[in-house]
């Protein structure tokens, strides 16, 4: 299949690429480096030894938009573009929802325009909010707690009326928990512009000496040792699922949604004591106050993925980190 992949210079989108290009698929991508870097493109090129189309621009931009569907045929789209910072997207809640959802409803007219009935739209579980009760499944109630995961809920929604109103149109959800690690090469990684919001790419850049210290946000949580506990999953595990989801849904009619994760918890400590493994470098922490929105624990039941697309996680922590360290060590600065 011809698949367009809307931020695909991305790290999510640059894992997918390469993932999709290996499956024997061909991809198209269009970003507009507001969080990623040509150099990410070259790069993918380089593991994949082919070219990709590319095109820069905003997904929100309507004429670029039919520009690039009248100059290519698409099977399906993969739609990675977006802003993904929670507490970004409280102080610019009007950037969120002009940026995920005003782009995402464009980019569905312009598919319907061309009859490209096929969308993996790119969720996140931030869209559950607190979970009453964990491992989470895809009916748990959906109550965001940001802007950001509203955002994610609105596009979700308009999908599934869009399911609706078109017999033909094929919506595929996916709710990510926590993407981390790097492809097996050590060149394409996440590579967060400024200070990182997330754990992951915070510990690695204290581990490649960039930053002093790791602040633990809060070691009073209900969990076993305190800090929050979340489902990590390895990118590269994260790529196939988007893979083996197009391949298995594209055809069939409607809206589908699945959690991808691990279905395990891991805690803060454990995650650095995982890192200082891997990387033989110690993590120096401190304790801080909890940061206003975090839940104690949020990780997946991944059933209905495994049951619908044959498709589960088969990375551990072990390699996660180990990956992760590999792509950091060798780019330093990203
Ligand atoms: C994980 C744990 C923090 C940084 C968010 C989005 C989610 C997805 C992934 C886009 C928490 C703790 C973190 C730090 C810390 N993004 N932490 N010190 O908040 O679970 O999920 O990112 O799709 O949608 O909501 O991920 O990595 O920020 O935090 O102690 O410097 O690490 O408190 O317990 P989160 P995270």
């Amino acid at each position: 299949m011809n698949i367009l992949v809307t931020g695909g210079a991305g790290y999510i989108g640059t894992h997918t690429c390469v993932a999709l290009l290996k499956a024997g698929h061909q991809v198209v991508v269009v970003d507009d480096f507001s969080n990623s870097c040509p150099e990410a493109m070259q790069r993918v090129e380089t593991i994949c030894q082919q070219s990709i189309p590319f095109y820069q621009g905003d997904v929100g931009d309507k004429a670029l938009l039919e520009k690039i569907f009248s100059e290519n045929h698409f099977d399906g789209v993969i739609h990675f573009a977006g802003a993904k910072a929670v507490g970004e997207s409280v102080a610019k809640p009007l950037y969120y929802y002009r940026n995920n959802v005003t782009a995402s409803q464009t980019l569905l007219e312009v598919m319907a325009t061309f009859d490209v009935s096929s969308l993996v739209f790119s969720s996140s579980a931030t869209v559950y909010g607190d979970p009453h009760a964990v491992p989470i499944l895809e009916d748990f109630p959906l109550a965001p707690t940001n802007p950001y995961g509203r955002s994610k809920l609105m596009v979700e929604q308009i999908m599934q009326d869009q399911a609706q109103a078109d017999k033909r149109f094929n919506g595929i959800i996916l709710r990510y928990f926590n993407p981390v690690g790097a492809h097996e090469s050590g060149l394409i990684g996440e590579d967060p512009n400024g200070i990182p919001n997330n754990l992951m790419p915070f510990i690695s850049q204290v581990a490649v000496g960039k930053r002093a210290q790791l602040t633990i946000f809060g070691n009073d949580y209900p969990t076993r040792d305190g800090t929050g506990v979340r489902d990590y999953i390895h990118v590269c595990d994260l790529a196939e699922g988007h893979v083996q989801a197009l391949e298995k849904l594209h055809d069939q009619q409607g809206c589908h949604v699945l959690n991808l994760g691990t279905g395990n918890g891991v805690s803060v400590l454990e995650m650095v004591a995982a890192y200082a493994d891997a990387s033989h470098q110690p993590i120096p922490y401190v304790f801080a106050e909890r940061r206003p929105g975090d839940v104690a624990q949020c990780y997946a039941d991944a059933s209905q993925a495994k049951q619908i697309l044959g498709w589960q996680a088969t990375r551990g922590l072990p390699e996660m980190v180990a990956d992760s360290w590999h792509w950091q060590s060798g780019n330093p600065n990203g």
